[in-house]
């Protein structure tokens, strides 16, 4: 295994300082360097990649095993060791006549079940036939979740929202008051309809949100608040306790992880927003990809090559974080959504063998849509002391064909962006521009280095011809994959998240500590500040 790290090393000293634009000098570099399945289309001719990098990279892949690892998840092994789990998220969007084994048991049957249920409750929700108690129709439904819980859902709404048909629907997040107080002050109890979704119902933020707003329904419906109230979850028993109608309660099993749920019953306030038809077509793009990434070969396959070129820039070009830039408004919430299915999944440091990693894993994901990014940190990626390399997506065709001019101001800026990347602009072009300015000798030779861009910075950029619902499917399962090519790379166990833990041990510890109790075996920064924050 060391030996491909190392030609792969050997490979990079030596294109390292190569320019990506030479690289054109091959005529059919874009056509040789992009991949296309179905609607969606990544380019990666601008990074420094070439055809023997490609094969050290596809070589990489094969020897750590993707293909194997790759069949065993969507097999139903119990690949997430630690916590002794299948993975299997891409079971929710499947449509296979292959029983799916778990435990002894096929779970087709019970998935296609709950989806039915959903359908029914939506379809139900939209034509009024399912109302509040007091006989009107949902107006409004109020996401209550945290993670993988909201991210997903938050951000697929609004990615979707040409699609909308049904109630408005608002997520809740923060245990801070701010959120729940600022969404329900805008909305009737009479009209709202409450989704409590936790994939475990304990998460402290959650629970305590849901009493919040359970509290507001009860003050303004009194007894009737309980057909207010649906949940998601797989703690049946929990959501029981809550008083919550069985009947409106979408169960889930645990090989589901919850940055991988949105698919399924925590996919219902998207369900709620765009109807059951285009959730089903949701389903179809990311089942496409599903079906492109266990067919296509390693070299044109879109998760693979995303990947490859991930591990290229974080291991062998060692740039640390990636930028993730949709120059699509509706995809602003996909940097967010994005961290937590990337950062929380690769954010490791141990093997699966339970030995320190040898190199390093996971980048920080970061990101704004374009063009408003352009006016505050491109400034960084342009002339920064970091490179960071770029992620564009851009859609041929926007919802608003009266706005034309716009979306082609938004392409023109997508393409600008990328290629001022690689081709920057030279010190001699940048003193050009300060002699015709007017500067001389000193002055224009510091003006000129302010003016210059060092380029060679890499990107990507994935073109579809309009976000659809099953264009969207197909873009969050590319990057589901390609966190499982990056994490199966890394010999990583890509589906736990120990790291969460300590913090929430140690704010139950604080939470009395805020309330008053005796900090004196807390350090002096932590008793200092609880001393500052008490009221
Ligand atoms: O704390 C992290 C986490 O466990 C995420 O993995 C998860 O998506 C989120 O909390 C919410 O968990 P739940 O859906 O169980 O409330």
């Amino acid at each position: 295994m060391d030996r491909i790290w190392d030609k792969l090393e050997h490979r990079f000293a030596s294109v390292k300082e190569r320019s990506i634009i030479s690289l054109f000098d091959q005529p059919d570099r874009f056509e040789t360097f992009s991949a296309e399945a179905d609607d969606l289309l990544l380019d990666y001719s601008k990074t420094n990649i070439d055809a023997d990098t490609l094969a050290l990279l596809t070589q990489l892949a094969q020897q750590t095993g993707v293909e194997a690892k790759r069949d065993a998840m969507f097999a139903g092994e119990k690949i997430n060791t630690t916590e002794d789990r299948a993975v299997l998220h891409t079971a929710l969007r499947a449509n296979t006549t292959t029983p799916l084994i778990v435990d002894g048991e096929d779970v087709r049957p019970g998935i296609a079940r709950t989806l039915e249920r959903m359908e029914q409750f939506v379809t139900g929700i939209h034509s009024g036939k399912i109302t509040t108690p007091g006989g009107k129709r949902f107006t409004d439904v109020v996401n209550i979740g945290i993670g993988g819980s909201d991210l997903g859902p938050a951000m697929a709404t609004l990615a979707l929202a040409p699609y909308h048909s049904g109630p408005r629907c608002h997520y809740v997040s923060n245990v801070d008051g701010a959120q729940i107080n600022d969404t329900l002050r805008t909305l009737d109890p009479a009209t709202t309809l409450l989704i409590i979704a936790s994939k475990t119902f304990t998460t402290i933020e959650t629970m305590t949100n849901a009493q919040t707003a359970i509290t507001w329904l009860r003050a303004a419906v009194g007894d009737g608040f309980a057909g207010h109230l649906a949940a998601v979850t797989t703690n049946l028993e929990k959501s029981a306790q809550m008083g919550i109608d069985p009947a409106r309660v979408f169960g889930f099993a645990d090989w589901v992880g919850g940055r991988y749920s949105l698919w399924g019953p925590v996919g219902l306030p998207i369900m709620l927003a765009i109807g059951p038809q285009h959730f089903r077509e949701f389903l179809t793009g990311a089942r496409a990809m599903d079906t492109h990434f266990q067919t296509a070969p390693l070299d044109r396959n879109l998760p693979v090559l995303l990947g490859l070129v991930g591990i290229w820039h974080r291991n062998l070009c060692n740039y640390s974080t990636r930028a993730v830039l949709p120059y699509d408004q509706r995809l602003s919430r996909l940097p967010a959504y994005l961290q937590q299915l990337d950062m929380e999944s690769n954010g490791k440091r141990v093997a699966t063998d339970g030995q320190i990693l040898p190199r390093n894993s996971g980048p920080i994901v970061w990101g704004e849509p374009g063009t408003n990014g352009q006016h505050a940190f491109y400034q960084l990626l342009h002339q920064g002391t970091e490179v960071v390399p770029a992620e564009f997506l851009i859609a041929a065709q926007g919802h608003e064909p009266r706005l034309q001019d716009h979306h082609d101001l938004l392409k023109a800026n997508c393409l600008a962006q990328s290629e001022a990347l690689m081709l920057g602009r030279p010190f001699d072009e940048a003193a050009e521009i300060a002699a015709d300015l007017g500067y001389s000798g000193d002055a224009l030779t510091a003006q000129a280095h302010q003016r210059t861009f060092p380029g060679n910075r890499p990107s990507v950029t994935l073109a579809y011809p309009k976000l659809t619902p099953f264009v969207l499917g197909q873009i969050i399962a590319l990057y589901e994959h390609r966190v499982f090519v990056e994490g199966a790379i890394w010999g990583l166990n890509s589906f736990d998240q120990w790291g969460v833990e300590l913090g929430k041990d140690l704010a139950r510890a604080l939470l009395p500590m805020v309330q008053g109790a005796d900090a004196s075996d807390k350090d002096g920064s932590t008793r200092g500040l609880l001393g500052k924050l008490s009221t």
